[in-house]
């Protein structure tokens, strides 16, 4: 689904120029990155970052003093926010399948020294084609128990059955007990499954009534949508619990939502 070179080159030459503006007008953000380099998704970096630190906050139980894991963390979109939230007690771990975002949050966020970020080098058909390495087979780089907060903002969105439920019980083993992990998803049940194909959803998608869905089978990885019942039973085997209520979305076509994915918080047991 790459988009032809005339229209890469066009959009390339804007975004510059936009880039350019920014910095001009002295917009341009240590934090925030240039926007040729931004590939995390269309909305507003800025506002986006901010509004989810207000919900890992409100629906998360997210405290200055966490240990924070970023899981598919791109190029700092929650970072940004949480750099002036954490305080000197609390830390942060980032890791992503993007070379070029983890490298250049490594450079922006050198001076904030309990901010790390590193590589892993895993397939992903959207993100990473020329990977190496194998989603299911990675085990997260750090020891268990380790954090108070996992992230993973608009990453199950992107991986497939298997992969989605290896990093659901990595995220399982490296969170604290009573720890949780703050997800999105889009998730299939009666309403949803009712909006897709009805004119309303920007999201159709192909088998909604099956327990996992795929916008585009060329790369699936592109946008994937599961079953809400298949998150609770394959959290569940993790020895992870979905703290009610779920927060849906206005993906689906939704009138109202809390956001535009849905958002589950998980519990690991205390
Ligand atoms: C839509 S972006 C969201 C990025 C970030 N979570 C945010 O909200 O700004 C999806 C991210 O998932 C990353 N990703 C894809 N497959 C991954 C994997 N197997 N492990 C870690 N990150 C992955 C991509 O590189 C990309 O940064």
């Amino acid at each position: 689904m790459r988009q032809p070179l005339g229209e890469r080159v066009r959009d390339s030459v804007r975004l510059r120029t936009l880039d350019a503006k920014d910095r001009l007008s002295g917009r341009a953000d240590r934090l925030v990155p240039p926007r040729r380099l931004d590939f995390v998704g269309h909305s507003d970096f800025v506002a986006t970052g901010d509004e989810f630190l207000g919900h890992f906050i409100e629906h998360g139980g997210l405290q200055p003093h966490h240990a924070v894991l970023d899981i598919g963390c791109g190029i700092g979109r929650m970072a940004r926010p949480l750099s002036g939230y954490l305080d000197a007690d609390g830390a942060y771990e980032g890791f992503d399948v993007n070379r070029e975002g983890i490298g250049w949050c490594r450079r922006r966020y050198a001076r904030h020294k309990s901010f790390h970020f590193q590589v892993a080098d895993l397939y992903n058909r959207r993100y990473n084609p020329l990977g190496p390495f194998k989603a299911i087979d990675y085990r997260f780089p750090f020891e268990d128990e380790r954090f108070d907060f996992a992230i993973m903002t608009s990453v199950l969105t992107h991986l497939l059955e298997d992969e989605a439920e290896h990093y659901i019980s990595e995220a399982a083993r490296v969170l604290k007990p009573g720890g949780r992990a703050f997800t999105t998803f889009f998730l299939l049940e009666a309403e949803s499954r009712a909006l897709i194909g009805s004119g309303r959803s920007g999201l159709d998608f192909l088998e909604p009534e099956a327990h996992v869905s795929v916008l585009s089978d060329d790369v699936p990885e592109e946008a994937v949508a599961y079953d809400e019942g298949w998150v609770y039973e394959r959290v569940g085997t993790h020895g992870l619990r979905v703290l009610e209520p779920i927060h849906p979305g206005t993906w689906s076509g939704r009138d109202e939502g809390a956001s535009f994915q849905d958002i589950v918080v998980l519990e690991k047991a205390p």
